[in-house]
């Protein structure tokens, strides 16, 4: 296992939808475990392969509360197959757009389907932190940002923001 570098904004390939899995194969595997290695590492509650420069359709996530021990889950070509029309708000944050945060509306329950780590077929019902934390990152398959639901000057000025910030770490 590894800890990779994870992308930040505004890296364009944040920007990449990611391809379906066409095999839970032990090469896949050794990607989610150095993608959970990286998570909490990081430390953060979600990853998707994309935020590590690989676009394929996966997931790593651990929502378990402080002292609880590790609780880690893993979503292969996930996908939400019912969401309630009832929408939940919570603060989000993001691995790929450091120390920025924002209030962001989503269903507050989904359905999602997806492979597990043994490429076995599962659904699964979230609700809570859970169900914010699977669309979060089910977005990032698609090349969404938590901060692409935000209104266009407040994204802007975020992205301004790491822009800046990048440079001048670069320039050090
Ligand atoms: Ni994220």
């Amino acid at each position: 296992m590894a800890v990779r570098k994870i992308l930040t904004v505004p890296d364009p390939v944040l920007k990449q939808v990611s391809t379906p899995v066409e095999a839970v194969d032990d090469e896949l595997r050794a990607l989610l475990d150095d993608m959970l290695e990286t998570m909490y590492d990081a430390p953060g509650v979600g990853l998707a392969a994309i935020q590590v420069g690989v676009p394929v359709r996966a997931l790593v996530m651990d929502v378990s509360a402080e002292g609880e021990g590790p609780a880690p889950r893993y979503f292969v070509n996930p996908e939400i197959v019912w969401h309630s029309e009832e929408l939940s708000s919570y603060q989000e944050g993001c691995l790929s757009v450091p120390e920025q945060y924002a209030d962001v509306d989503r269903p507050a329950e989904v359905r999602v389907s997806f492979l597990d780590y043994d490429g076995q077929p599962q659904e699964m019902h979230a609700s809570g932190l859970l169900a914010t934390c699977i669309q979060h990152e089910l977005d990032h398959l698609n090349g969404v940002l938590f901060i692409d639901h935000l209104s266009r000057m407040k994204r802007d000025m975020i992205v301004r923001k790491l822009t800046k910030a990048r440079k001048a770490e670069a320039a050090e």
